[in-house]
């Protein structure tokens, strides 16, 4: 029979998000969880030191793809609920091999819906009307919105442009039909930006804030007047769980930071706040790094969430202002530079090659 203190299965936990939901997880619920990872380039168990040794908490090396590892874990573990964030994440990585993230995010999806749908099928009754399946997905599936258009709501049609949004959009409308041909019992989250501690330093601000604190070159995509709507991840990590307790099955949730603006006003604030943390450093003042290159092809202008529907069903708002979230990200990149100075090693040499020698 699953109860509240049946454990829950876990795709991705050792990644940027998963990593921030996983240690929420064990504040606040304490109940037994399962993080299954491949450890790609961007999973690390570093982040999860502090619940390493916690009763109740397994890690298992695997892929999302692995059908039998999958069903043997539903089977070990009988969990209440999935929650799937496992994924290939990054847009420009997406633009240079799309191929991987057909495979992970779509086929991996569609194996994961299945061992989900073997195991839930086997439930009593009572059971199959408690499981959740929770999809973890963006704000990009719904492509580009011009300057006055109105933000972003569930019911907008999918417009992606890049690989990786289309591969995301994909694996959201086959939950949307594992749900309705099936009766599995999805939700479906999508949400804007992401930023905080733990980040792979290949998206925005984690690599502009190494960069800058080196006194490198601050790459600026085009005219850097894209538009994007930012999340505390730990705002992310709170509207993931309350998705999980009070999300109605079928139904799909924009979450987003109700925080608007232009990647040079973001970059701004930043360069900004390490002026503040760092009066001694020779690189200030450091927004004059900031440096346009060649713009991402397909590049979309601007994203914007209306996260109404959240608000009112799941009675979720993000906590942080940007400014507050900011500012701890800042603080937590400069206390741990040895985390940096680990993901950085290596295969991430050969992706800042790849990504901005030729910009
Ligand atoms: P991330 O790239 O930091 O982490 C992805 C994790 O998935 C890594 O730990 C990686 O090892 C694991 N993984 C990749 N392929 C796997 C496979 N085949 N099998 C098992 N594990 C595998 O990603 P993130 O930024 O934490 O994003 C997590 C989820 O949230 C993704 O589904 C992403 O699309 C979605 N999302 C991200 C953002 C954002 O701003 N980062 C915003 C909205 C939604
Ligand atoms: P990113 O963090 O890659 O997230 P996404 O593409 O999913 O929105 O990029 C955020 C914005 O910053 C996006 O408009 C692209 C831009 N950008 C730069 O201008 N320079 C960079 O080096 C990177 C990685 C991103």
């Amino acid at each position: 029979m699953l109860n509240d203190d049946s454990s829950i299965l876990v795709t991705g936990g050792a990644g940027f998000i998963g990593s921030h939901f996983v240690l929420d997880w064990f504040t606040s619920m304490g109940t037994p969880l399962v993080n299954l990872d491949k450890l790609t380039y961007a999973g690390n168990l570093r982040n999860l030191e502090a619940v390493a040794g916690r009763p109740g908490y397994t890690f298992v090396r695997g892929d999302i793809r692995d059908r039998d590892l999958v069903g043997r874990l539903l089977v070990e573990h009988k969990p209440r609920a999935i929650v799937h964030l496992a994924a290939e994440s990054h847009v420009d990585r997406s633009l240079v091999g799309p191929g991987e993230f057909l495979d992970t995010n779509v086929h991996g999806t569609f194996v994961m819906l299945e061992a989900a749908r073997g195991y839930w099928q086997g439930l009593d009754e009572a059971d199959r009307a408690r499981f959740r399946f929770l999809h973890v997905s963006t704000d990009e599936v719904f492509g580009s919105l011009k300057p006055g258009d109105a933000p972003f709501e569930e019911t907008f049609a999918f417009r992606p442009n890049s690989p990786y949004a289309a591969s995301k959009a994909a694996s959201d409308l086959i939950v949307r039909a594992w749900h309705k041909s099936y009766g599995l019992p999805t939700i479906v989250t999508n949400c804007s930006n992401n930023y905080g501690p733990l980040q792979f330093p290949e998206k925005l601000l984690p690599l502009v804030l190494d960069k800058a604190i080196h006194g490198e070159p601050l790459p600026i995509y085009g005219d850097g007047l894209q538009v994007r709507d930012w999340l505390y991840v730990g705002d992310h990590a709170t509207a993931l769980r309350v998705a999980l307790e009070r999300g109605q099955p079928g139904q799909t949730y924009n979450i987003g930071g109700w925080n608007e603006q232009t990647n040079l006003d973001t970059v701004t604030m930043l360069c900004a706040l390490l002026d503040e943390f760092l009066p001694e450093s020779p690189h200030r003042p450091h927004a004059k790094l900031m440096k346009s290159v060649t713009d991402r092809p397909g590049h979309d202008r601007r994203y914007a969430i209306n996260a109404t529907k959240a608000e009112r069903e799941l009675g979720w708002r993000p906590a942080e202002t940007f400014a507050t979230g900011l500012r701890k990200t800042v603080r937590w990149y400069l206390d741990n530079q040895a985390w940096v100075e680990e993901v950085t090693s290596g295969a991430y040499r050969a992706w800042m090659e790849t990504n901005y020698a030729g910009r």
